[in-house]
């Protein structure tokens, strides 16, 4: 057991040190991976070293890491080594999180850092949540949760708002409990990409008037095309209004409410009835992290509790919590425990203060991209997001030939190594996106990946 944990341990410390200097990672395709790794279970277990070597040279050679410094796709994530360290002790321990009886400790642990987010984002002190896989999973969890009391005969008729600009995640969570996709009113955004309150209240106004019923809005802390966080307060008080339950999705975005800058756009998170975390993209966590909190906490139990025969001897009593009763799983990892852990280790400060370099990395790619010249910004930076295009001088480009050269430019620097950007479209042209959230990329990532444009 010493000797293999300390070659894990080995490898890990060199992979996280390596990550500076190494390229992005390397693809590899399906004949040749079939090549490298299929073949069958082996019927006795192989020497230590032969099958740690496998997975270092051939599967880990071939996958691109995320937490690369100029790692910038989608929304990546990037752990610090005291998260990585919490999840190996996660899965070393392998405690049942699901009921009180088998895991205080935990649960209490849970507990507390469900606690520390409520408090961030100014949720009541009565709210609760749970930790889940990720966000995607969070949002079905918001969804099944808030349906859960609308009468069988009425669900038909319900209708489910989201910002045109969404995580495709919520369309999923809706097919998922089962509404139609007509049940789901994609809203118009303004030219910064928010949901546009009076347009949510004109949709409510004709749908009820339709005899259909308002039921609930997703709005973005966050968006993943932009950054973009919708006018929450506004949007709080429209839902109020409306008797429509206000889901806010701030997977990417939750974070900045560390940030002073981040507060002021998140104003009023603290009155929706639920929102998505995902600690895995911003808050330097290993996948999988994600986190609902809801603001009346029944919703949850009276959503997902059930009480089988086998389950009795584990009832929660008093005020213990059973996170089985909360969510869609019965067994779950203790997640909270790499979050809990980091954040004991590194302090809240060192969370703000990533927050805030991702800010001035995403500042600093928009002012390096306006002053080469030879850059349009389609999207300046919101949280820690930028979209741009490379736009070379000397005469005019058509759409599908700026979209040919910044795809060729993009695939250029994946297949080389050199950095893992990925694209969009914004009002139907073709954006490249960098979104920041590793504390180990810095200024000279970004001047390595500009140049590396007009090379
Ligand atoms: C805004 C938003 N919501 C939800 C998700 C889904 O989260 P996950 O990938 O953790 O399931 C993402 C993922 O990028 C996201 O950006």
């Amino acid at each position: 057991m010493r000797a293999w944990a300390d070659a894990v341990a080995d490898w890990s410390v060199g992979h996280h040190a390596g990550l500076f200097a190494n390229p992005v990672g390397r693809g590899g395709d399906g004949p040749t991976m079939r090549a490298l790794l299929d073949g069958p279970a082996p019927e006795e277990g192989r020497p230590f070293d032969a099958v740690f070597a496998d997975f270092r040279d051939k599967i880990i050679a071939h996958s691109y890491q995320c937490q690369h410094p100029r790692f910038w796709a989608f929304v990546p994530g990037a752990p610090s080594f005291p998260a990585v360290l919490g999840d190996w002790l996660c899965a070393a321990a392998d405690v049942f999180a699901g009921v009180w009886a088998e895991a205080p400790g935990p649960t209490q642990v849970e507990l507390t850092v469900v606690d520390w987010f409520k408090q961030w984002l100014g949720f009541p002190a009565d709210a609760g949540g749970l930790f889940t896989s990720g966000g995607s999973e969070a949002n079905l969890t918001a969804l099944a949760a808030a349906r859960d009391p609308v009468p069988f005969a009425d669900r038909d008729r319900l209708v489910m708002y989201a910002s045109a600009e969404r995580h495709w995640s919520v369309d999923r969570a809706a097919g998922i409990i089962g509404l139609r996709p007509d049940q789901v009113r994609p809203l118009p955004v303004d030219a910064e990409y928010r949901l546009r309150p009076e347009a949510f209240r004109a949709a409510v106004r004709d749908d009820r008037s339709a005899g259909r019923l308002p039921w609930l809005l997703s709005a973005n802390a966050g968006s993943t095309n932009t950054g973009a966080v919708d006018p929450l307060r506004e949007l709080a008080e429209a839902c109020r209004a409306a008797g429509v339950w206000l889901h806010v999705d701030a997977a990417y975005g939750g974070p900045a409410v560390l940030t002073d800058e981040g507060r002021a756009l998140f104003d009023s998170i603290g009155d929706a009835d639920s929102v998505t975390l995902d600690p895995h993209k911003w808050l330097a966590q290993p996948f999988e992290a994600g986190c609902l909190l809801v603001r009346d906490v029944r919703r949850l139990t009276d959503a997902f509790a059930l009480r089988p025969d086998y389950m009795e001897d584990v009832a929660a009593a008093g005020d213990e919590v059973n996170f089985c009763d909360r969510g869609i799983g019965l067994t779950r990892r203790f997640r909270s425990l790499k979050v809990w852990l980091s954040v004991q280790l590194l302090g809240v400060g060192w969370f703000r203060r990533l927050v805030e370099h991702c800010y001035g990395l995403a500042d600093y790619l928009q002012a390096t991209l306006e002053q080469s010249g030879e850059f349009e910004i389609l999207s300046p930076r919101r949280l820690s997001v930028v979209c741009f295009r490379h736009v070379p001088l000397g005469g005019p480009m058509s759409e599908a030939e700026l979209e040919r050269l910044n795809r060729r430019l993009m695939d250029e620097q994946r297949s080389g190594g050199k950095a893992f950007l990925s694209s969009t479209r914004l009002a139907g042209r073709f954006a490249l996106r960098a979104c920041f959230v590793n504390w180990r990329t810095s200024a000279d990532d970004v001047d390595a990946v500009v140049s590396s444009f007009l090379i």
